[in-house]
């Protein structure tokens, strides 16, 4: 497996995102671990996953809890892997997502992921996303201290704009390494945050990087057209599309199901020509 820069920390150069195994339309426990463990095996060392992916109100972290209950039952080495977590998005268990971006929810919330996730420090904790009726510097501001005390040993943030980015990686003295942001063919708004990261040299992790859910399936007759010329799915062409945008950028496909994550994992391995890339937004 290609691999890409989060900080100072080598990752898969395509993580696994974690959502689709916590939220509706979840598989059983058992699936979910096999796909988990499909990743390992195929050299995934990036997990994304958030205390908020979970359905009811008393399953806080239920990803969280899968995903280190899948590390500490496969029988290889994990040692390599970076789970990448978040906080500051909250369910309350009626379906509806909201937002704490308070810095003692922060705190409290850090403490229970690491609890979850069974160590000592998170190897990169991100502010899920802004909250706005906390100052952006308060809640970036105990994403500092979490960092200062050893709780966390990266920070990243999530659904940012430019001036947020530029303002965290104030308030984190240089030590921003990761923008989690949604991007795919069906959402490009993200583009101006895409190319800040690359300039900047911060790792960009596409959310949703296939549309999410139900897009995925269809992504258009472009990545149709240069699928069928290498004889591959078009979401495997539309990892690659992704890679190809710029050497930070990292996506995190989810998957419920262990096929669809080994046939992501050999997106790295496609190597787009011009003439593919003209047919691509
Ligand atoms: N920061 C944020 O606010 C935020 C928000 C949303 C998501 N995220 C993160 O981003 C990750 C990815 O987003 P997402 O899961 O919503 O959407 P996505 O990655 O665009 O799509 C996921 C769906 O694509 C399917 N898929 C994946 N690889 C495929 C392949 N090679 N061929 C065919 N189908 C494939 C999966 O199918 P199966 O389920 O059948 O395997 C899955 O249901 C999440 O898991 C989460 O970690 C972050």
């Amino acid at each position: 497996m290609h691999s890409r820069r989060i900080g100072d920390v080598e990752v898969s150069a395509v993580g696994l995102g974690g959502m689709p195994m916590s939220i509706e339309g979840r598989p059983d426990e058992e699936q979910s671990v096999r796909t988990i463990h499909a990743a390992l095996d195929a050299g995934i060392t990036l997990i994304d996953t958030a205390d908020s992916y979970h359905l009811y109100a008393g399953e806080v972290g239920h990803n969280e809890t899968l995903v280190a209950r899948a590390l500490a039952s496969y029988g290889g080495d994990t040692s390599a892997v970076l789970v990448a977590t978040k906080g500051g998005h909250v369910r309350p268990g009626d379906g509806s997502w909201t937002v704490n971006g308070s810095p003692s929810h922060l705190f409290e919330a850090c403490e229970a992921s690491l609890k979850r996730l069974g160590v000592d420090a998170i190897g990169l904790y991100q502010f899920h996303r802004p909250d706005p009726h906390v100052p952006y510097a308060d809640s970036i501001g105990a994403i500092r201290d979490l960092l200062d005390a050893g709780k966390i040993r990266m920070a990243g943030i999530s659904n940012a704009n430019p001036e947020q980015i530029l303002l965290a990686r104030e308030i984190l003295s240089g030590r921003l390494v990761s923008v989690q942001n949604q991007f795919s063919p069906s959402f490009l708004s993200s583009a101006p945050e895409l190319a800040l990261c690359d300039s900047l040299g911060i790792a960009f992790l596409p959310w949703a990087p296939l549309g999410g859910g139900r897009r995925a399936s269809d992504l258009g007759d472009g990545f149709a057209t240069v699928g069928a010329r290498y004889g591959v799915s078009p979401q495997r062409v539309c990892l690659a599309w992704h890679l190809a945008k710029s050497p930070v950028v990292i996506p995190i496909p989810g998957a419920r199901r262990p096929s669809t994550i080994l046939d992501s994992t050999h997106a790295p391995e496609l190597s787009l020509s011009a003439d593919d890339l003209a047919l691509l937004p």
